[in-house]
């Protein structure tokens, strides 16, 4: 391909370093058909004949038809590009070598790339939505639960069941959102852009832009073909995504420990151990959890990668797609995994209800004085004297006697151990966002809707 500029041959460890097939293969669908519409434009624009332009088509066609039924690169393909170049001179015979003309592999693979990950993002929003759904479909069967929420690892509050798993819904709408936007930054199309100037020959853009579904024109050929913005934003988008995933493994891995109990694993996603017969092991949650590190990489690779460079492209960016199909790939299989655990799951709402000791309502009993008249300073203290005294003597703070209470603060009646009821405390909190049983109605409501196509 660019063989006529010297005189010697490669070296081997060139070929090694420099060969991405290996990787880039899977771009083919996407460079047949740029391919096709660089011709149909090169007809368009004069530069071919029609007779020309049509057997490139036809050729790139058959191309497509032959890699779909399963050839094979030979040790000569360094990329898929030149893959295809080769079976289309196979194909179409001289004519072939018309292809090239007035474009470049830069603005070739930057606008291959995109194609591939404007359909990444569809694909990895649907298996997002499908993990939603599985959460939801679990969420729908814990409006009675209530568990303990934490705050540093430590009691905190009761919450609804419901109100817990949706936590791990509203983190994967973002996501969506992030994809989306991602969509839309990649949709911009470089063909045209040459290797750093611009076509020399009068191709329609307009026309290569609409017959390739692109949302806008680059408006930089020296930019267009640097720019790895849309592969550094996916990335972030996937990595973003693996970390909402391993939160939600870790709850999980750590809600599911004999010591917490709340939820037990089904057969179909753990593994037991070859060793000790009673074991029942997370792993998907722990695959997940860890796929987020690898996700992560990728995106401080890319980053990486780009810091680095001057304008125009650099073989470093070559790089890009290793770490946009790694992180894409891992999705693709965390997600639908997750989802496949998480409908799984069986929720042990006992030991949920039985883990919201009453110190948990320590809050809703210091509001009770303040809704006495007590300022809520005053009531915060009062209310801690008693689980300290609670804690001294090992009882719980709704087993002290009525005496303690009203020793505490004056403005305690004899109501006062109602204020320590899980039900209650969540009673309290129907504002929107809380975990009140009409809030959370509505929040499911809500999570229904986003869920529903549009
Ligand atoms: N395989 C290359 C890549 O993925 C294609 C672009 C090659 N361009 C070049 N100037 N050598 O980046």
């Amino acid at each position: 391909m660019w063989g006529g500029r010297f005189a010697g041959g490669p070296s081997p460890l060139l070929d090694a370093i420099n060969r991405s097939i290996g990787t880039d293969f899977r771009l083919w669908p996407h460079d047949v058909r740029l391919s096709k519409a660089w011709a149909l434009a090169l007809g368009e624009a004069g530069v071919l004949t029609r007779e020309e332009s049509d057997a490139l088509q036809q050729g790139l066609d058959r191309v497509a038809q032959r890699i779909a039924d399963g050839a094979q690169p030979v040790a000569t393909d360094e990329d898929i590009h030149t893959m295809i170049d080769r079976l289309l001179h196979e194909e179409a015979g001289t004519v072939a070598s018309k292809l090239h003309t007035g474009r470049s592999r830069n603005d070739q693979v930057a606008t291959a790339s995109r194609l591939w990950t404007i359909d990444a993002c569809h694909r990895v929003d649907a298996a997002i939505a499908e993990l939603q759904q599985s959460l939801l479909m679990q969420a729908e069967t814990l409006t009675d639960a209530v568990l303990p929420a934490y705050t540093h690892l430590q009691r905190a509050q009761p919450v609804s069941g419901t109100h817990w798993l949706l936590a791990h819904f509203w983190p994967l709408s973002r996501d969506r959102t992030r994809f989306a936007n991602a969509e839309r930054g990649t949709s911009v199309m470089p063909l045209g852009s040459g290797a750093i100037a611009g076509s020399a020959f009068p191709v329609s853009r307009v026309l290569l832009k609409e017959s390739l579904g692109f949302h806008a024109i680059s408006a930089n050929s020296i930019d267009a073909t640097g720019d790895r913005d849309f592969v550094a934003e996916t990335l972030f988008a996937c990595a973003m995504t693996a970390a909402h995933c391993s939160r939600l493994a870790e709850d999980m891995i750590l809600y599911g420990t004999s010591e917490f109990g709340f939820v037990k694993f089904g057969d179909g996603f753990s593994t037991g151990s070859s060793m000790m017969p009673q074991k029942r092991n997370p792993d998907v949650f722990e695959l997940a959890r860890g796929s987020g590190a690898r996700v992560l990489g990728d995106l401080v690779s890319i980053l990486g990668t780009i810091k680095g460079l001057p304008s125009g492209y650099s073989k470093d960016l070559q790089d890009d797609k290793r770490a946009l199909f790694n992180a894409v790939d891992l999705l693709l299989l965390v997600l639908p995994s997750m989802a496949g655990a998480i409908a799984e799951l069986r929720f042990e709402k006992a030991r949920m209800r039985a883990a919201c000791s009453s110190a948990m309502m320590a809050t809703d009993l210091a509001d009770y004085l303040v809704k006495k008249g007590a300022t809520f300073r005053e009531a915060h203290g009062a209310v801690g004297s008693l689980v300290r005294q609670a804690e001294e003597s090992g009882i719980e703070l709704d087993k002290l006697p009525v005496e303690a209470f009203t020793a505490a603060h004056a403005l305690f009646g004899t109501d006062a151990r109602e204020a320590l009821g899980v039900d209650a405390s969540l009673a309290a909190r129907n504002i929107d966002g809380g975990t009140g049983p009409d809030a959370v109605q509505r929040q499911l409501t809500q999570a229904r809707a986003s869920l529903a196509p549009v």
